[in-house]
C-alpha cells in the first residue's frame, strides 16, 4: 500500500471517466449512481421511484471483463456507491440506440405496446436488456425472474411480457457492445491492472476501496471503525432512507478474492464476497435448497449485487439465508490482518442485528457440509407475496432418517425471535420417532412454548406462531410427497 489514490474510472458508455474525489467540486464518495447519472452526468434517463431497491425505476447495466468476457448486470442504481462502478462499463438507457436507431429491446418494446406514462419504461428497457446480453437464452421462469424488480403502475405485465420472451429469442445476436467488446475488455482490464487500494478522504467523509483481500485485512485493522459493505443492498438504505451521513466506509464489493466457489470432498466453500445471483445458479445442482430460496430473495438487481457475507453479517432475524445456514450446521469462516477461526453459525448471533465478529475481523467464506444422501433440507418463506418481499416468517430443516425413525434434525426459524432461532425443544421432542404425521402434529404443539413472536405490521403474533406449525406440517408432507 504505498502509492494512493483518490480517483476512480470506469467507462460511462465508451467514454473513459474519471472522478477524481480529491477535487472540491466532485460528488462525496457515497454519491449513488442515480444521483451521479442524474444530476452530474446530466443523463435524467434513469429515474428515481423509491431509493429503496424496490422498484427498478433506476436500473442500469454494468459490464465487468472476466475471463475475456463482458459481463452484464442489472443494478438499483439508487443502492451503488459511484467507488462501485470502478473498473466497469456504465449502460444506461441513453446508450442503447445507436446509429439513429433504437436497441432491438427497444423497438421489441414499442411493438409490444409495453409502455404508457413511461416513468417504468427506462427501468424495463434495461432489465429487457440485461436478459439480451444473457449467455443464453432464458427459459420463461428466468425471464420472469429477470421482471421482478421492475414495478410498472399502468401498462400491465403481459405486454411487456410478451416483449422480454421475443427478446430472450435475440439472444446472441450482435449490437453495437458486441462489436466492440474486444476494446472494452482491454479497456477495463487496463484500470483494473492498479490494484493498489482507492482511499478517498474528503470533508466529511473517508471511502476505503481495497482489491486484495490482504489490503483489507490492513485497512480493517487501521480502521476497526469504519462501516463495512459488500453489494450496499442493505447499508445504503442508511444513507437514502434514513439519510444518515456514512462518515467511513471499507468497501469490499472489488476484492475478487472473496468471490468464489470451492468444492472438496465433504464441504463446499463459499466466499462471503459471491454475489447472490450467481449463488442461485451455481447451487442449483448441489445445494438445491439454497437456490430455491433464492428464487424468492429481493430481485435480480437485488441479487446481483447482495452478497453472503452482506447477508449474515446483517444479522437479521429475517435474513433469508440465515435459517438454512444454521439447518446446515455452516461455519463462517472470519479473518483478521493477523488471524482466522470458523465460527460456527449457531454461535455466530449475539442479539437483534448483533454477531461475535470482533472489530478487526471480516467475514471472509462460509463453509457447508456437504449434504448427505438420506439427508432431507428445506426452506420455505412465508411472506406477503412471492417475489420482491421481505419474510414475514421463515423456516430451514434438515432431516435424517434411519429406518423410519428420526435419526438428526435441525428446525431453524427466522422472524420468531431477536434473531434466527433452532426450535432445540422441538427437535428433540421428534428426534428418536417414527416420521410420521402424528408424531409431527403432536410436536407442533411445542411451538407455543418454544416462541414469543413480535406483533408487527407484517402478521401478528398468533399468525406467526400458527404458519410456524403449518410449515414443521408442509415439511413432514413434502417429504412424503418427495420421497425419502
Ligand atoms: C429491495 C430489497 C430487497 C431485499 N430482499 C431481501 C430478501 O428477500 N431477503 C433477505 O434476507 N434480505 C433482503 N434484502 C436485504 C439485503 O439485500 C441482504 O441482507 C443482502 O444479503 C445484504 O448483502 P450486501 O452485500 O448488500 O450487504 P451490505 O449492505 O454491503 O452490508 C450489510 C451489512 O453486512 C456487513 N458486511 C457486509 N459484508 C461483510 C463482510 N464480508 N464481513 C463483515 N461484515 C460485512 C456490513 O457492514 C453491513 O452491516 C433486501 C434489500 C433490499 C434493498
Ligand atoms: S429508485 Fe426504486 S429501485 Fe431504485
Ligand atoms: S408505463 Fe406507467 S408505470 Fe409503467
Amino acid at each position: 500500500m504505498s502509492k494512493t489514490r483518490q480517483n476512480i474510472l470506469f467507462l460511462l458508455n465508451n467514454r473513459l471517466t474519471e472522478i477524481d474525489f480529491s477535487k472540491p467540486e466532485s460528488p462525496g464518495p457515497t454519491t449513488t449512481v442515480l444521483n451521479y447519472l442524474r444530476t452530474h452526468a446530466r443523463l435524467k434517463g434513469v429515474k428515481e421511484g423509491c431509493a429503496e431497491g424496490d422498484c427498478g425505476a433506476c436500473t442500469v447495466v454494468t459490464a465487468t471483463a472476466s475471463e475475456n468476457k463482458l459481463v452484464y448486470q442489472t443494478v438499483d442504481s439508487c443502492l451503488l456507491f459511484l467507488p462501485m462502478i470502478h473498473g466497469k462499463q456504465l449502460l444506461t438507457v441513453e446508450h442503447l440506440a445507436h446509429d439513429g436507431r433504437l436497441h432491438p429491446v427497444q423497438q421489441t418494446l414499442i411493438d409490444h405496446h409495453g409502455s404508457q406514462c413511461g416513468y417504468c419504461t427506462p427501468g424495463f428497457v434495461m432489465s429487457l436488456f440485461g436478459i439480451y446480453k444473457e449467455p443464453s437464452a432464458l427459459p420463461i421462469e428466468e425471464i420472469k425472474q429477470s421482471l421482478t424488480g421492475n414495478l410498472c403502475r399502468c401498462t400491465g405485465y403481459r405486454s411487456i411480457l410478451d416483449a422480454a420472451k421475443t427478446i430472450a429469442d435475440f439472444n446472441g445476436k450482435p449490437d453495437q457492445f458486441s462489436v466492440s467488446e474486444t476494446n472494452t475488455i482491454s479497456q477495463l482490464n487496463k484500470i483494473m491492472a492498479d490494484s493498489q487500494p482507492i482511499l478517498i478522504e474528503t470533508a466529511d467523509q473517508v471511502y476505503l476501496k481495497p482489491f486484495l483481500l490482504q489490503d483489507a485485512l490492513k485497512l480493517r485493522n487501521l480502521h476497526p471503525d469504519a462501516l463495512i459493505t459488500s453489494g450496499a443492498t442493505d447499508l445504503a438504505l442508511r444513507q437514502t432512507k434514513k439519510h444518515e451521513k456514512l462518515t467511513k466506509i471499507l468497501d469490499l464489493s472489488a476484492v475478487s478474492s472473496l468471490n468464489y466457489w470451492l468444492e472438496e470432498e465433504n464441504t463446499i466453500t463459499i466466499g462471503a464476497g459471491i454475489d447472490l445471483e450467481t449463488l442461485r445458479k451455481r447451487s442449483r445442482p448441489h445445494l438445491p435448497a439454497l437456490s430455491r430460496m433464492l428464487d424468492v430473495f429481493g430481485s435480480k438487481q437485488i441479487r446481483n449485487k447482495a452478497t453472503l457475507g452482506g447477508n449474515i453479517a446483517s444479522a437479521s432475524p429475517i435474513g433469508d439465508t440465515l435459517p438454512l445456514l444454521m439447518a446446515c450446521e455452516a461455519g463462517v469462516k472470519v479473518q483478521s490482518a493477523d488471524a482466522e477461526r470458523v465460527i460456527p453459525i449457531n454461535e455466530l448471533f449475539k442479539g437483534y442485528r448483533k454477531t461475535d465478529l470482533k472489530a478487526d475481523e471480516i467475514i471472509t467464506a462460509v463453509i457447508f457440509p456437504k449434504p448427505l444422501a438420506q439427508q432431507l433440507i428445506r426452506a420455505y418463506k412465508i411472506s406477503k407475496r412471492d417475489q420482491m418481499d421481505i419474510s414475514t416468517l421463515s423456516v430451514a430443516f434438515s432431516l435424517r432418517l434411519v429406518d423410519g425413525l428420526v435419526d438428526k434434525l435441525n428446525i431453524v426459524y427466522g422472524g420468531m425471535a431477536a434473531t434466527a432461532q433452532k426450535a432445540t425443544s422441538l427437535e428433540s421432542a421428534l428426534i428418536g420417532k417414527p416420521w410420521n404425521e402424528e408424531h409431527v402434529k403432536q410436536a407442533t404443539a411445542g411451538i407455543n412454548d418454544a416462541f414469543s413472536p413480535l406483533s408487527d405490521v407484517r402478521a401478528s403474533a398468533e399468525f406467526r406462531i400458527q404458519a410456524a406449525k403449518n410449515l414443521l406440517l408442509r415439511f413432514f408432507y413434502d417429504t412424503q410427497n418427495e420421497g425419502q
